[in-house]
């Protein structure tokens, strides 16, 4: 049996690192295992211009511990009124990586994003002429839409003919839940692409919701029935390059996730890498995690693998989970995957 094994450093291609105390707190967790994240830029106010990119990116630099080697890629926030021209600025000066598309009302501070997708289409047309690739929240807000269908709804009416229209933007799903989004990646050509979460590899909505309500698995996309889980870590351990690690590390405190309107996030930063390898164990597929975790987002991205390397190593014992980090708004719950982890990292180069 396998005991140990060295990775180049993964990459976490969907990051929330938010501001202030809790990105204090929660940035140490990323840099200690990732060589880069690609930064969610849902703060209050968002990130929409080249200046708050420039801005945040100066904050999160500032929360990194001492001697790290993590680089923040950074990404806008297209709203209504994004600027074509600010985008174009900020993609040559190699300042962001990504713009992301929230549909207004999505999701955590998605306020300011999309209502209509024609009014974001001059801004479209430049990405996909500059090649700067979009980042897309995949789910309808229309609340006659049952929360369950929403990721494939949206493929079918706003992905799908938004793709045909623009054929040459570079596209990813992020946190798809589905395996209606999985299907939709895997036939979609080289312009397309999905992030899968560590969460969604195990949990269904069972978890949130029999014997118990459990806020600390609400996230979204909400999790969906267990075919849908199935798909995920089919598509995660299949060696598609279409499909890549974004953890969608998402801080809330508990305050605000135990309360009567929890906040929809789960904090995963810390024991994603040690997760991820038990359940490509468990698939037989531990030969594949190099690639979900830190070549296939490289690839997707245009940048070259990181240099340096992580190293797990699996026990005879489960590894208890992360205890919760404490932060100025409350204490920070760290992602239990419900069942036993024997894996661990133990160095990272
Ligand atoms: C994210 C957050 O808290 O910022 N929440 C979540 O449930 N995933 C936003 C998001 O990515 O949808
Ligand atoms: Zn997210």
């Amino acid at each position: 049996m396998t005991t140990t094994l060295t990775l180049k450093r993964p990459d976490d291609w969907h990051l929330h690192l938010r501001d202030g105390g809790m990105l204090s707190a929660v940035a140490p967790d990323s840099a200690a295992h990732f060589g880069r994240g690609l930064i969610m830029p849902n703060l209050v106010p968002p990130v929409v211009t080249g200046a708050d990119a420039t801005a945040y990116r100066n904050r999160i630099m500032d929360a990194l511990p001492n001697g790290h080697a993590f680089t923040p890629m950074m990404t806008l926030y297209l709203t209504e009124t994004t600027d074509p021209a600010d985008v174009a600025a900020a993609a040559h000066g190699g300042l962001i990586t990504a713009l992301k598309l929230y549909p207004a009302g999505a999701t955590t501070n998605s306020q300011s994003g999309v209502r209509n997708i024609e009014a974001v289409l001059p801004v479209l047309e430049v990405m996909a002429e500059i090649g700067l690739p979009l980042c897309v929240h995949g789910e309808v807000t229309d609340s006659s839409v049952d929360i369950f269908d929403r990721e494939a709804v949206f493929i079918e009416r706003v992905l799908a003919p938004l793709r045909q229209r623009l054929p040459q933007l570079r596209v990813i799903m992020e946190h798809v839940t589905t395996a209606d989004g999985i299907d939709y990646v895997r036939g979609g050509g080289d312009n397309i692409a999905a992030t899968l979460t560590t969460h969604h590899l195990f949990i269904n909505r069972n978890h949130i919701l029999a014997g118990g309500i459990r806020p600390h698995y609400y996230c979204l996309p909400v999790a969906k029935r267990e075919t849908h889980r199935l798909a995920l870590v089919a598509a995660a351990v299949s060696g598609d390059p279409s499909f890549f690690l974004g953890t969608d590390s998402a801080p809330h405190p508990d305050p605000a996730k135990l309360s009567p309107c929890g906040c929809a996030g789960i904090y995963t930063a810390p024991n994603t890498m040690a997760c991820l390898a038990q359940v490509f164990e468990q698939e037989n597929a531990l030969d594949q995690l190099e690639g979900f975790t830190s070549l296939h987002g490289a690839a997707f991205y245009g940048v070259a693998p990181n240099a340096g390397t992580i190293t797990l190593t699996r026990g005879d014992d489960p590894v208890p989970v992360p205890p919760s980090r404490s932060t100025e708004e409350g204490d920070l719950t760290v992602f239990d995957p419900d069942v036993p982890i024997y894996w661990c990292v133990t160095a990272v180069n």
